[in-house]
């Protein structure tokens, strides 16, 4: 017999499960990978288990700005490796993200939108003023070309492996971009019609990047995750074929519809995916539709259920 004991949590982070959403999408063939099922919670633990391979030496003290996702998996990997962890994240964050950031022992600071130029919330500007110093590192995920290639590299052949290659259809939800480009651009890699299809909440950046069409309005959303005022660096847009935008309500509808009927407690940006799904279907008769759910929905209870 083997051992199959890991060294730490950090060796736990992967080989999630995927699951048909038969209940919701009957006569339609969709899966979804559930990444909350992650150590640290989220999907984040790869890219930064991820970047951290890159980490300068002697770095005694990690930032990273963040919707709480990749906050909480920073601060996981902090705590495993004894380095120093300052998350950034918009005051509008939930608790039970910031709270999960604090259990690991980094320190959050919640950011007003007047912090810096980030419109949604300077959280960013923030990350870039505490990261001055030595043995600081940034990681910067809405900039580092590394946010994409660990998807890349890690979830995309991940995801391929488990669905034996069958798909037709990524449709994903994009906040950084790095998981719509990254496996996006490896599933066109083995099989190039592969259609890949981004959801956003309304008024986000990124429909108008890849297909021009203007916003209606400013951004504004209480889906957490997805939607950016501006598009970030990690988003390729050589590699998403269309945007499709949903209502806010619809986003949290299908989050509690994915609880209720298919016993999937996700968030917020799985529900506004699984919303996309519904809104797709006309066009998706006949494939094979796979998505990825990006974190828990315990960790919007007291916000969305
Ligand atoms: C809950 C949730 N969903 C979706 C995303 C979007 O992933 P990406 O940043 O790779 O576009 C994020 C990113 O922070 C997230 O936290």
């Amino acid at each position: 017999m083997e051992s199959q004991v890991k060294s730490s949590v950090m060796d736990a982070i992967g080989d999630t499960p995927v699951v048909r959403l038969g209940r919701l999408f009957p006569g339609v063939d969709v899966v979804a990978k559930l990444e909350y099922m992650n150590p640290g919670g989220s999907i984040k633990d790869r890219m930064v288990r991820f970047m951290l391979q890159s980490l300068p030496a002697g770095t005694a003290h990690v930032v990273e700005s963040s919707s709480g996702n990749t906050g909480a998996a920073l601060a996981m990997a902090s705590a495993v490796l004894g380095l120093r962890c300052d998350v950034t994240v918009p005051q509008t964050t939930s608790i039970e993200k910031i709270k999960r950031i604090r259990a690991y022992g980094a320190e959050v600071h919640l950011c007003a939108p007047e912090d810096g130029r980030d419109p949604a919330g300077g959280y960013q500007a923030v990350a870039e003023r505490l990261a001055q110093g030595e043995n600081i590192h940034y990681l910067d995920q809405y900039r580092s070309a590394l946010n994409r290639e660990a998807h890349y590299r890690d979830t995309g052949p991940e995801l391929w492996r488990q669905v034996a290659g069958e798909v037709d259809v990524f449709v994903c939800g994009i906040g950084s971009g790095g998981t719509i480009s990254g496996i996006g651009r490896y599933l066109k890699e083995q099989k190039p019609d592969v259609v890949v299809l981004g959801v956003e909440p309304r008024n986000s950046a990124y429909r108008k990047v890849v297909s021009d069409v203007s916003a209606e309005g400013p951004f504004v959303s209480v889906v957490e995750g997805v939607g950016k005022c501006q598009a970030s660096r990690s988003f390729d847009p050589d590699v998403v074929d269309d945007v499709v935008q949903i209502a806010d309500e619809d986003a949290l509808e299908w989050c509690r519809r994915l609880a209720a009927e298919e016993g999937i407690l996700a968030g917020g940006s799985s529900g506004c995916v699984a919303a996309g799904i519904a809104q797709l279907l006309p066009q998706l008769a006949g494939k094979r539709v796979a998505t990825v759910f990006p974190d828990s929905g315990v960790y919007y209870l007291s916000k969305y259920f």
